[in-house]
């Protein structure tokens, strides 16, 4: 597919698709409440499809009417046994927090994803399942997905978390609430808070005091109205592109500002973009953002601000790539292992295009500013490698023609008419 460059800045107003992570919970938690939930901007999108698809198949009524989704829920003890494998496609969100529902339930269930999926670790999920009594196993004795699950009775456990993962945590919670007794979990740094806030909204008791997390079992949840803000993740590619294309003023409508999701708006003020928040919903954690193109310069990223935008990072680099001096991300490992490997998959495809970029063992150095020319590209198959590469073609003077862009669908269906309709091709 060939890219779009930018004669113009960026200007006008939209509305970026919903928060995928909140989606897909708010599709769990309507399943193991009881009562009805109404989810109201769910993110259509194909990861959170999954979502649904898989609760389906645990017999959960879904119904889409084309403006809510509203799911009947049924309790964590009348999910029903799958008559087939379940499918998380690509979404290693639906994999790793189903893991944590289905490890508690009375039946058989196998759960399996696309390639990219069946190639991601799942230890981190399984380990501690297994500690509070869960039967899951990888793959021919491996981690790796399909996964098989024997339904366990579950008890509580106290466990410290080695890496910094919502989804690990997430799945651990999941199990938590079918468990026998309170577990608590310590985090290694902050990561999202999506499923804490939710059992809380659903009704939940949770205790959060800094990095411990203590929740007790047998815990019955209601169903709830949940409105999903803008996703501060889609959001980042508009965020970069309206700092580094001249004569940009763009503003995101009702984007999610959740504290554990908005390192990269502490980054990107950092290097000295002109970003302001306005009209702020407090009970959604949503505010409009104001962009204006500014002048860029390098700067440092480690430690606890990574899991706040570790989704972020490939588009940081990209602005890293035109900011003046040059920029270090470190302790982000974790980017390995996601959809692709995208501290290489950036590295790799952004420097095709001019850039100097470095990889290193958990990051990138990056020297800017580095003029970008046009190429041909790949996605890898990885929605955030896409866009962030439409973002990048619009800076070049030549084509940029990219390949598997149909990955972009992952998260973003709209992504192109959407950033189409805020610039002058
Ligand atoms: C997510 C957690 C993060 C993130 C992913 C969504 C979630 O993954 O990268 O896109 O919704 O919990 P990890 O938990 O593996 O860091």
């Amino acid at each position: 597919m060939k890219l779009l460059k930018a004669k113009s800045g960026l200007t006008g107003a939209l509305t970026v698709p919903a928060d995928k992570s909140i989606s897909h919970r708010s599709i769990m938690f309507g399943a193991i409440s009881q009562g009805k939930t109404t989810v109201h901007n769910f993110l259509r999108a194909e990861d959170c499809m999954s979502t649904i698809a898989v609760f389906k198949a645990l017999g959960v009524d879904i119904c889409d009417d084309g403006k809510e989704i509203i799911i009947e829920g049924k309790g964590f003890d009348h999910l029903q046994a799958p008559q087939n494998i379940l499918d998380a496609g690509n979404s290693g969100t639906t994999m790793r927090l189903v893991l944590g529902i289905l490890a508690g339930q009375s039946f058989h269930s196998k759960i399996a994803g696309d390639a990219s999926l069946n190639r991601r670790p799942m230890e981190r999920v399984m380990g501690p399942l297994r500690t509070m009594g869960g039967s899951l196993q990888g793959k021919d004795g491996s981690e790796y997905p399909p996964i098989e699950v024997e339904g366990s009775e579950l008890s509580a456990i106290t466990y410290e978390m080695p890496i910094a993962s919502a989804q690990v945590k997430s799945a651990i919670l999941f199990a938590a609430l079918q468990a026998k007794g309170t577990t608590t979990i310590f985090e290694k740094e902050k990561s999202r808070n999506h499923t804490e806030e939710m059992i809380k909204q659903f009704g939940g008791e949770i205790t959060v005091d800094d990095k411990t997390i203590t929740v007790a079992g047998g815990q019955q949840l209601i169903g709830q109205e949940v409105t999903v803000p803008g996703d501060i993740s889609s959001a980042a590619f508009y965020l970069v592109a309206a700092s580094l294309i001249p004569n940009s003023n763009l503003q995101l409508n009702h984007v999610g500002i959740n504290p554990t999701r908005t390192g990269i708006l502490d980054v990107l003020k950092e290097m000295g973009a002109d970003i302001q928040q306005v009209a702020l919903d407090k009970q959604n954690q949503a505010a409009d953002l104001l962009i204006k193109t500014a002048d860029l310069k390098a700067t440092e990223i480690s430690g606890e601000i990574i899991p706040r935008l570790i989704d972020e990072l490939p588009i940081i680099a990209l602005a890293a790539t035109q900011a003046e001096g040059t920029t270090v991300i470190r302790d982000a490992q974790e980017l390995k292992v996601k959809e692709t490997n995208r501290i290489d998959a950036t590295a790799q495809e952004l420097n095709k295009l001019g850039a100097k970029i470095e990889t290193t063992e958990d990051g990138m150095i990056i020297h800017g500013p580095t003029p970008l020319h046009g190429g041909s590209v790949e996605s890898h198959g990885d929605h955030r490698i896409g866009m962030m590469l439409q973002i990048a073609a619009l800076l070049t003077k030549d084509p940029v023609e990219l390949n598997n862009p149909e990955a972009i669908n992952i998260s973003y269906p709209n992504f192109f008419t959407d950033l189409y309709s805020l610039i002058e091709a």
